[in-house]
């Protein structure tokens, strides 16, 4: 949709053995004077959620992503769940995107709806050969016709309450009038959900995307957001398109991450991001990463911290906040929990 040629997904890659260094090197001047802007937008943006939340908000510039809403305790990607956490002081809350058929934006994890979702009853000759349901293969009335249901076991009961998968613009317009009504500036830091697998279905994510925060008035700096993917190509191409967005890279496990998560990569990251979201046992096996990426004039925002899944060892999530913001350095993190964050934050890091 958006015709751009782009990089390809290997193009990080090349930037190491130098067959795409040339690329990068040319966009060097441009990135320089973005980048500078895009820091002050961070800034601007740091500044907004702190004076916006004099008793709930961002301390010690340090920032909770309430992941998927609070998730911990509402299903994840609902109203009902983004709602919860703007009222348990999240300063940032994340919807994942996913496009249906017919190019709506659906705030989704999975580009599958199956695990979520009541589709397989709702819809049941609708799955693919592969016997999965894709998003990609409704148009967003049908997908308005399935329950939503938690994912895990444990948390909120699957029977009961009845609720929806919201499109991009409702979960924006409900963080911006809750911004409006209760006198606070939460940001928003939406995640592009496999864009490449999204680009070969004829739904390429890049372009529409910046067209809905433009529309939506993110692109003059009033209103905090980062945008993230674990994909480089949709950075590069966001970039390309003019995107003054702050971003974020996703860093999860494999040989690609591996290469970024170094200090030359780190660098040359920062030609094009400003922070990473780092898989939080990145960091528990390399705590020079958070040092080398600060060096580096990145931020550092690891996932994805749950009470209800510690990592062994660790007793309580408060310990393991302690031991990232404290021990660690991070300047912010995901977290299911986002009332546990801001308590642990506000009593622990003035
Ligand atoms: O985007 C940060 C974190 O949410 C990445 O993990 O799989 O929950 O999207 P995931
Ligand atoms: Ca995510």
């Amino acid at each position: 949709m958006d015709g751009l040629p782009g990089p390809s997904p290997g193009s990080w890659q090349n930037d190491f053995d130098g067959q795409g260094a040339r690329s990068m090197e040319s966009k060097g001047e441009r990135s320089v004077q973005t980048r500078w802007r895009r820091r002050l937008q961070c800034l601007a943006a740091a500044f907004l959620v702190s004076v916006g939340s004099p008793s709930l908000g961002a301390d010690d510039g340090r920032i909770v992503i309430a992941h998927r809403g609070a998730s911990g305790y509402l299903p994840e990607h609902t109203l009902a769940a983004y709602a919860m956490a703007y009222a348990q002081g999240a300063d940032y809350i994340e919807p994942d995107l996913a496009r249906t058929r017919d190019g709506a934006f659906i705030c989704l994890h999975d580009i599958r709806l199956e695990a979520t979702t009541d589709v397989e009853s709702r819809f049941p000759d609708r799955h693919r050969a592969d016997g999965r349901w894709y998003a990609a293969d409704f148009d967003l009335a049908e997908i308005r016709q399935l329950r939503v249901h938690e994912r895990l076991e444990g948390r909120f009961p699957r029977q009961g309450a009845r609720f929806f998968v919201p499109t991009f613009e409702e979960m924006i317009e409900l963080v911006q009038g809750l911004n409006s009504s209760v006198g606070r500036t939460v940001g928003i830091y939406p995640e592009l959900k496999s864009p490449a697998w999204h680009r070969e279905q004829g739904l390429a994510m890049e372009e529409p995307f910046l067209e809905v925060m433009q529309r939506y008035g993110f692109y003059d700096g009033s209103a905090p957001v980062f945008v993230q993917s674990f994909e480089l190509a949709p950075l590069e191409r966001m970039r390309a398109l003019g995107s003054p967005l702050p971003q974020i890279m996703l860093m999860g496990r494999g040989p690609v991450f591996d290469a970024m998560a170094t200090r030359r990569g780190l660098a040359k990251l920062a030609e094009l991001v400003d922070g990473i979201g780092p898989a939080k046992e990145r960091l528990v096996e390399n705590p020079e990463l958070v040092t080398w990426a600060h060096s580096a004039g990145l931020l550092v925002h690891p996932y994805t911290f749950r009470a209800d899944s510690l990592p062994p060892g660790v007793e309580t999530l408060e310990d393991e906040l302690r031991s990232f913001f404290v021990d660690l350095g991070v300047d912010g993190l995901f977290t299911d929990f986002p009332d546990r964050a801001r308590v642990w934050i506000d009593r622990n890091l003035h």
